[in-house]
Parts: structure tokens; sequence; C-alpha cells
């Protein structure tokens, strides 16, 4: 911070715009086709590159799809994704580069991951044998939820596990900064799989590799999806306080 920069106190009016920007935050799941022009999105970019990372690092590369390129993607991974659908073994193919979730899950993730998947299914009226409204459901993460821009977040494969952490940072920010502005996000690890289709498709070098994609836009405020709020531990749940 600026060190003349006044400090707010907790309960300021700059304070509370900051919480309502992070706690607004929430993934949504149905935009409208409304464009996002490309000077705002230039300055939220700028904005959440403001992120810190180790030794100013500065690891993210961001390639921004719209239109046609947009369009040409998602036809491309929609094709990949029924087509693993048609013939499992296929998935053997579509590697991510790095392991977003755990090889094994245990408890407690595996109970909160449960309940998050099957609450939301629940609202869309997804039973667990429905495999055809399932696939469609995961699907709609192929087409961006419909948002007219989507994100490919990439870093250096040379570079380490912190700059996964700095690129997190990034994302963040670039979400905060959305919501502050009106805007809304839904990152996304489902694309990971098909990054050997994605990145020669954005044109990223071999040296590349994806961190996940994120879908921005202006949410549908009639799509039943976007009711969807998730819960959060209490404070005391996951603090260690040692005086
Ligand atoms: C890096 C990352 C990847 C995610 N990938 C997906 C995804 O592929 N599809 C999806 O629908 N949600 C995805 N999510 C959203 C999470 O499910 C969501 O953040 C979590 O359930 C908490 O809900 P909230 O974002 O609404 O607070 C992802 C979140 C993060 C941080």
């Amino acid at each position: 911070m600026n060190p003349s920069t006044p400090v707010d106190t907790a309960h300021s009016p700059a304070a509370a715009q900051v919480d309502a920007a992070i706690t607004g935050r929430q993934s949504v799941r149905a935009f409208l086709p409304k464009p996002v022009p490309r000077e705002l999105l230039t300055h939220l970019l700028e904005v959440a590159s403001r992120a810190p990372s180790g030794t100013n690092t500065q690891p993210w590369k961001v390639y921004v799809l719209q239109g046609a390129s947009r369009d040409a993607l998602v036809h491309k991974v929609c094709s990949a994704h029924d087509a693993i659908r048609d013939n499992p073994a296929l998935a053997a193919e579509y590697q991510e580069a790095y392991d977003y979730y755990p090889k094994q899950w245990v408890s407690p993730y595996i109970d909160r991951r449960r309940e998050n998947g099957w609450s939301l299914y629940g609202l869309l009226g997804i039973g667990k044998g429905d495999k055809d409204k399932m696939h469609a459901q995961h699907q709609r993460n192929y087409k961006f939820f419909d948002a007219p821009v989507g994100l490919m977040v990439t870093i250096d494969k040379i570079m380490g596990g912190g700059s996964l952490v700095d690129t997190g940072m990034f994302l963040q920010n670039l979400m905060v900064a959305a919501r502050a502005h009106g805007l809304d996000t839904c990152p996304q690890a489902a694309w990971n799989h098909y990054a050997r289709i994605i990145l020669p498709h954005v044109g990223a070098g071999d040296n590349e590799m994806l961190v996940c994609g994120m879908a921005l836009g202006y949410a549908d405020p009639a799509d039943k999806v976007n009711t969807f709020r998730t819960p959060r531990e209490p404070v005391a749940q996951f603090t260690t306080w040692l005086d």
C-alpha cells in the first residue's frame, strides 16, 4: 500500500465494498450473451495483475477467447467429451498436466465434494442414475456455461508449485474485480483434461501448461443454477489460535 494512503477502519464504506466483492463472488453457471467490452477486460486483467507472486515472477499467462475462437474451441472440446462418453477408453488420451484433485479422496474432502455435487444436481433435478443429464450438465463447462468470454490460464512448465499459488491469487483477484464491476465468473478445472486440444488452439508454446479455464460474463439472473450457494466451515473449524 502507498504509505500516504489512509488505512480504512474495519467498517468503513471502502472495507464494506471490498468485503462485498469477495463474499458476493460465487461460481456462476449460466450467463447472458451480453458481450464484455475489451477495455473492461483489459482493466480487470490489469487490476488482477497486482497479485503478489514469489520474487515478483508474475508467472500467469492469459488467453482470452471470444467470438469465433471461443466457439471453435467449444465445438472441439464438446466433441471430444461426447466421444469419451461413447468410448470411455478414449479418456486415457486426455491427461491433465497436474493433479488438481487428489488421486485418493478421503474425509472430510470427499464429504464436501459429494455434498457440493449432489446439492447442485438436486437443484437441477438430476438424479443419481441420470447419466445423460449429468453428461449434459458437465458439458455445460465446455460451453463456458454460455459466457461470451472464455479464459485459459497457463504457466511455464519450468516453474515450481509456488507459481500455481501465485496464479491462484491472480485468478482470485480477477474474479473479485469482475464482481465489483457487475460481472461474474466460474473458474473451471474441467478444461484441464483437454489441454492437448486447448493449448494448440490458443497458440500456446510447448513450454506452457494449462492451470485452468474460466467463464466470464454477465450472470443470467433467471437461471436457477445461479441460486446455488455453497457453505463454508466456521473459522473455528480451520483456525488454531496460538498465544
Ligand atoms: C480452480 C477451480 C476450478 C474449478 N473448476 C470448476 C469446474 O470445472 N466446473 C464448475 O462448475 N465449477 C468449478 N469450480 C467451482 C467450485 O465448484 C466452487 O468454487 C465451489 O463449489 C465453491 O462455490 P463458490 O465458488 O460458488 O463459492 C472450480 C473452482 C476452482 C477454484
